[in-house]
């Protein structure tokens, strides 16, 4: 059977290969601390899993719109008004099958072929490869882990050519947990206006942030809500990964492409998951404060554990459950074993192999050198995983 040639383009995702490699070593019996888990591992709460039962038992088992049952889109223009002082109408909101979705969705309905896109990078491995299969064309701006992992606009300035379109923004981010401060969007957005670029805002994790930090969501900036889709979840602070809840929200006439594109593509997301994502958005949600304050806990001590390692450099980062230190300081050496550690491939392929550890490498998030370790995950846990870090980098020469 001959596949079709977009099919060629599409890589197997990395991430999830450390994931089986690493389920593969537990099958055996060996005993694999995992730092690749990019989901808190904490439950959903009952009230959320309550409303999808009462929702079933009630009926709700048919196609609703392809947007969301009114209750839904209603909810979500409410609690972005409430929580982030975002405008929108409910008519301005898509529920899609989760925030991949989502991004999916609006890069199919911005991006024409031959579109150039600015993706800042350390980047989530989903980006580029959405803008290749809507054929679109990545450009990739380093943002520097001595700029804290944020762009500066002169470096997004270097890549603009006459065919740059749009900018992806993810703030606070996946893989680094950098956050944009309002004075940074401030004059990245002066930069999208003055070269008028759409902006898909990526805000995933914008209810995880620590020491207080305010997160602003990139459309309230003055002019932006007209250029900017916001993409929005309840994957991450409401614990909900398999549940799959994307929001996406921005100018009618771009909801409106996306909602006609969804209807021809997958329609509704599933009619309980919609109730379970209206208990979710209307109900008291203290308990993510309380996840905030342990994420936090985790972060600072796997922060500091890291950075006590010889050769190994780590920035606090503001938000999301994710620490990406820079592990060039222990490539060129060599295992007792007496392999050498090249590529941070090698070191990570080491780390799972010999020390039976996990991280994701930097390099599918376009940072060479760097490894992702989440701290969504327990402090038993961490402290067994840096413990063996330690030791093993120890013993390298
Ligand atoms: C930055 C970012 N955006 C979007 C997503 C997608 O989330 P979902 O699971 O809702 O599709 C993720 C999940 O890892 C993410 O890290």
């Amino acid at each position: 059977m001959k596949l079709a040639h977009r099919t060629f383009d599409i890589p197997g995702s990395e991430t999830l290969a450390i994931t089986a490699k690493a389920n593969a070593l537990r099958a055996e019996g060996k005993d694999v601390v995992g730092f690749g888990a990019g989901e808190p591992d904490f439950p959903t709460p009952k009230h959320i899993c309550e409303a999808a039962k009462r929702a079933i038992d009630d009926g709700w088992t048919r196609y609703t719109a392809t947007q969301g049952v009114p209750q839904l889109t209603k909810a979500v223009a409410t609690h972005l008004q409430r929580q982030f002082g975002l405008s929108v109408e409910p008519n301005q909101v898509l529920v899609s099958v989760g925030g991949k979705h989502s991004l999916y969705n609006g890069i199919l309905c911005l991006a024409d072929p031959g579109d150039e896109v600015l993706l800042p990078a350390p980047y989530w491995v989903t980006y580029p490869v959405q803008n290749t299969m809507a054929g679109a064309v990545t450009t990739v701006v380093e943002a520097r882990v001595e700029d804290g992992f944020r762009v500066t606009v002169a470096s997004l300035e270097k890549a603009l050519t006459p065919r740059t379109r749009g900018l992806v923004l993810n703030s606070p981010s996946n893989p680094t947990g950098a956050a944009y401060s309002v004075k940074d969007l401030e004059a990245i957005a002066e930069f999208v206006r003055a070269n008028d670029l759409w902006v898909i805002s990526d805000e995933m994790y914008a209810r995880l942030v620590y020491d207080g930090f305010q997160h602003r969501f990139f459309a309230t900036l003055p002019g932006m809500a007209e250029r900017t889709l916001t993409v929005y979840g309840l994957s991450k602070s409401y614990s909900m990964t398999g549940w799959r809840v994307g929001i996406a929200v921005g100018p009618k006439d771009l909801i409106d492409a996306m909602n006609r594109l969804q209807g021809q593509s997958t329609s509704n997301i599933a009619a309980p998951v919609q109730a379970a994502a209206i208990a979710a958005l209307t109900e008291p949600d203290d308990f993510i404060g309380e996840w905030v304050t342990e994420f936090d806990r985790r972060r600072r001590v796997m922060v500091d554990r890291l950075n006590a390692i010889p050769g190994v450099r780590c920035v606090l980062p503001e938000g999301a459950f994710y620490a990406f230190p820079d592990m060039r300081g222990l490539l060129g050496r060599r295992t007792p074993a007496g392999k050498m550690l090249a590529t941070d491939w090698d070191l990570i392929d080491w780390l799972l192999d010999d020390v039976q550890v996990a991280l994701v490498p930097g390099t599918p998030f376009g940072a060479p050198g760097f490894a992702r370790l989440s701290y969504a995950t327990s402090m038993a846990n961490i402290d067994k995983g840096l413990d063996r870090i330690a030791k093993a980098v120890a013993t390298l020469s």
